[in-house]
């Protein structure tokens, strides 16, 4: 029954498509909730952000890190910093780009250093990585073997009805799945 917000930028859908698989993930939890907060839409929503348990990061890799849309939401918190209204929730992220490396744990890790500016606890991925003497996954989590969060690849010429594949939004829904495990954890049992 926890309460997770997903903010996220996405410039051409692909990431839009993560953060959606995010959600489903987080509502595999019985009784938990995901709201989905593009940045644009963002400045109406601080509330909504300040009273969630858990709030999961989203960007498109550009140019070897988040979005300068992302950057530009990361930045506009520091209007709150002061007060540290996100002490204590939970924190995750996920990124996806156009090449299988195109440098996205930057990303990530922007985003880690980010959640413990705000004192937030960075939940990771418990999946270990995926394996293939083949090349395909068939269904695989965790295809792009990371831990600090959930990866996606997006062939560039791909719409976002294709790319990116199953087992990337798959793996977006395990971490939301996960992080509406362990919300409910921490803020919703007794201790
Ligand atoms: C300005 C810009 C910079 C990009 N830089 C990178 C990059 O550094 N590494 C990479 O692998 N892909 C890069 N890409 C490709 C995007 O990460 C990829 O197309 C991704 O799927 C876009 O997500 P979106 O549809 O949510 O915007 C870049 C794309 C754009 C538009």
């Amino acid at each position: 029954m926890s309460d997770v917000v997903v903010v996220y930028h996405s410039g051409y859908g692909h990431t839009r498509v993560m953060a959606e698989a995010v959600a489903l993930g987080v509502e595999r939890h019985v009784g938990s909730t995901c709201r989905l907060i593009s940045v644009e839409d963002v400045n109406t929503q601080w509330e909504r952000l300040h009273r969630a348990d858990a709030i999961i990061f989203g960007a498109p890799t550009y140019m070897g890190s988040a979005s300068a849309s992302f950057k530009h939401f990361m930045e506009a918190t520091s209007a709150f910093y002061l007060a540290q209204p996100w002490r204590d929730k939970l924190a995750a992220g996920f990124t996806n780009s156009g090449c299988l490396c195109g440098d996205k744990l930057n990303t990530l890790l922007q985003m880690a250093v980010f959640a413990a500016q705000h004192s937030m606890i960075w939940v990771g991925l418990d999946l270990l990585p995926a394996r293939s003497s083949t090349g395909l996954f068939d269904g695989q989590l965790n295809r792009l073997g990371s831990s600090l969060g959930a990866m996606a690849q997006s062939n560039v010429e791909q719409s976002p009805d294709d790319a990116p594949p199953p087992e990337d939004r798959s793996t977006a829904a395990h971490l939301g799945e996960r992080v509406a495990r362990l919300a409910e954890r921490l803020h919703h049992s007794p201790l």
